[in-house]
Parts: C-alpha cells; structure tokens; sequence
C-alpha cells in the first residue's frame, strides 16, 4: 500500500489510524456481527456511538451546557439559508462580513430571505485581507452578524474573534473548527462541514445556544428546524449514521493526539514553516496580508504561470496530490488541515525548493 499527501481543500486527508480503525471495524463492530452501516439509528448500539459522538465533540471544542450540538445533513450550504430562516425571528435585516468565496455565498443565499447588510467587504483588494474592525459598520437593527472564520479558496484567516457589538454572532467554521481553540460563549451559532478537520463528507455540525433554538419561521421545514432537530437528537430523519461513526472516529484521535490545544500547536508549526518557505523563495508567493493568513489553506502562486502544469504533474509524480489552486485565484493551494502530518508539509516544501532549484 502506498498513501499520498492529500493537500486538497476537502474532502480531504483523513487520519491513517482513524481508516485502519474503521477497516478492523467494518464487518463487525464491537462484537456486535453487524457493521455500524447495519445498525439501526434508533438501536442501542448505535445509540451509544451517538452519545459517544456528541459528547466528544463537546468535550474537544468545550461547549458549554447551555448550547446543543446537532448533526445535521446539507453541508454549510444548507446552513446558508437555515440561518435566516431560524434566526431572523421576525426581523427583516441581517448584518455580513464579506472575507472571500465563502462568505460571498452565504450572503447570495441570505438575501432570498431578508435585507443583507455588509458590514465590510475585502471585495476590493480580492479578498487578500481582513477589514480593519475600526472600519465595519454594524447594523444594530440586524438579527444577526454573519462572518467566515476560515476562507478555504482565498486562504485568509481571523485570527482572532470580532466584537459583534452585541449582536447574536454567527461563524462558519467549515475549513477550520477544531484546528484551534475557540471561545464559543462569543457565538450564538456556530457551523461547519465534516469533510475538512472532522471526518468524510455528509455532516454537518451546528452549535447552536440555547436561546435561539426556537425563534423559527414556524413555515420552515421540519429538517430545517434547528429546535425540532435538537428535541429529536438529530433524528428527525434517518441521519448518515456511518458518517457520524467515522466522524467520532476522528473526534477520539484529536483527543488521543492531546485536544485542540496540542493540535492547534501542531497546526502552528505546520503553517509557519510553509509560508516561511514560501517567503524565502523567488518562484513562490503568498497574496495574502501577514496577520491573517490561514493556517489551513495556503495559496500560493509561482512567479511564472507556464511552470504552473509542470508543477503539479512532477508534485502528483512525488505523491503529493490536489495542490491546484482554485480557478478564482490562480497557482497553488496546499490544504494543510488536522489531518495532514507534518511529515506531508515537509515533504512539500522540500519538492518546492528543488522544483525552484530546477527552474
Ligand atoms: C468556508 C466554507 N463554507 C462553506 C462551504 C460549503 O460546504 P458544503 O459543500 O459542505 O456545503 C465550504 C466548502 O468548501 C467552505 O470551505
């Protein structure tokens, strides 16, 4: 068996151990001659993978008492409209922050069902930045503020979290919950798909406080409820019971690896040896402002775009896969998620510098 590097934005590398785990696992789970694909939702077995799952990632991320995990189906972009129609609760406005791809989208989606109001937009310098925070302009009549913690195609990260002037704070998380720590009290809601940091793709985990569990348009569909999911467990319908299995899978690997604390240092070291290389050289270069390069997806773009085929084959040649970039942005990106040893970005850098040694 021979594995490459996965540097793709996600779905992405899951962790060796975690699929070896799932392979020993497969036909029988736990004495129990079924594979977890052929459990019941609702049965005993499956029932104790649930709670393990929710559980864990309470535990990992610490979410306090007073917020619900749900699992849902859809990805973040279902989230794109399950926002406004759960938390609008009778307002007509909402307030974004506009970093990139990601946030472009959730806002295209919101305005189907209110009045968006952007708050601040890196629109004009293609998303290479942040808006300094002096600078936005917070609707205080919105249900809520939106921003995008992470931009997985533009490669630009907060660093730290905004001040939402009081208004209910909402984050999607998709390309980097889990790879730091996070205080969730600041948030009233919190959204991510699994396929990045946390598992395949098919979940997707919303944090929810309490307090905005039931302020729904009572005409948004059942699935699409964050309050009758929660009082149904996530199980209002048949959920990708698999999925969660491989999910909480992933979840006791961060946790044997330490918790996100020990994974966010990791995650550190990864990044900062990267960009490093990229800044040494004179083919590479990162578009993105210092203080808000993301440790998770590293864009990169080579001083000569006819190098850019030849790049990638010689790097699929060396067993390091999904380095093109997205079309929008031009060159490279390595995804350098939870999953991705340091051993994989090393192995990177060294192809980089001898590529550039050879060109
Ligand atoms: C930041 C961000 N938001 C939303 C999405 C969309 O996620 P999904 O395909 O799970 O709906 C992605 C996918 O790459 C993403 O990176």
């Amino acid at each position: 068996m021979s594995r490459i590097f996965n540097f793709s934005a996600g779905p992405s590398m899951l962790p060796l151990e975690v699929l070896e785990q799932a392979r020993e696992e497969l036909l029988d789970w736990h004495d129990s001659g079924m594979s977890v694909m052929e459990m019941s939702h609702r049965g005993k077995q499956f029932s104790a993978i649930a709670e393990q799952l929710e559980a864990d990632f309470r535990k990992l991320l610490a979410v306090p008492d007073n917020y619900r995990i749900l699992f849902l189906q859809g990805g973040a972009t279902a989230q794109f409209a399950m926002i406004p129609l759960n938390l609008l609760a009778g307002k007509d406005r909402a307030c974004y922050v506009s970093t990139g791809a990601w946030s472009e989208k959730a806002i295209k989606e919101a305005k189907k069902y209110c009045q968006v109001n952007v708050a601040a937009s890196s629109a004009e310098d293609n998303f290479t930045s942040i808006p300094e925070r002096g600078e936005w302009r917070v609707d205080a009549d919105a249900a809520y503020l939106h921003y995008t913690p992470n931009e997985t195609i533009h490669g630009v990260e907060f660093q730290e979290i905004p001040d939402a002037e009081g208004l209910p704070l909402v984050a999607d998380m998709s390309s980097n919950i889990l790879s730091r720590e996070v205080d969730v009290s600041r948030y009233a809601l919190i959204y991510a798909g699994t396929q990045k940091n946390m598992g395949p793709a098919g979940v997707t985990v919303v944090v929810v406080r309490e307090d905005f569990l039931d302020i729904a348009d009572p005409k948004v569909p059942s699935v699409f409820n964050y309050a009758q999911q929660a009082k149904n467990g996530s199980m209002l319908n048949t959920p990708p019971t698999y999925n969660w299995y491989l999910v909480g899978l992933v979840l006791q690997w961060l946790d044997s690896l330490g918790g996100i604390a020990a994974i966010e240092q990791r995650n550190i070291i990864k990044a900062d040896r990267l960009y490093q290389a990229i800044d040494a050289s004179a083919l590479y270069h990162n578009p993105v402002q210092r203080h808000c390069r993301s440790r998770m997806n590293v864009p990169f773009i080579l001083a000569d775009a006819s190098l850019d085929s030849e790049f990638l084959s010689q790097a699929s040649a060396n067993a390091l896969h999904a380095l093109k970039g997205h079309r929008s942005v031009g060159g490279m990106r390595a995804s350098i998620y939870n999953a991705m040893p340091e051993e994989g970005v090393d192995a990177l850098i060294q192809f980089m510098a001898e590529f550039e040694r050879t060109h």
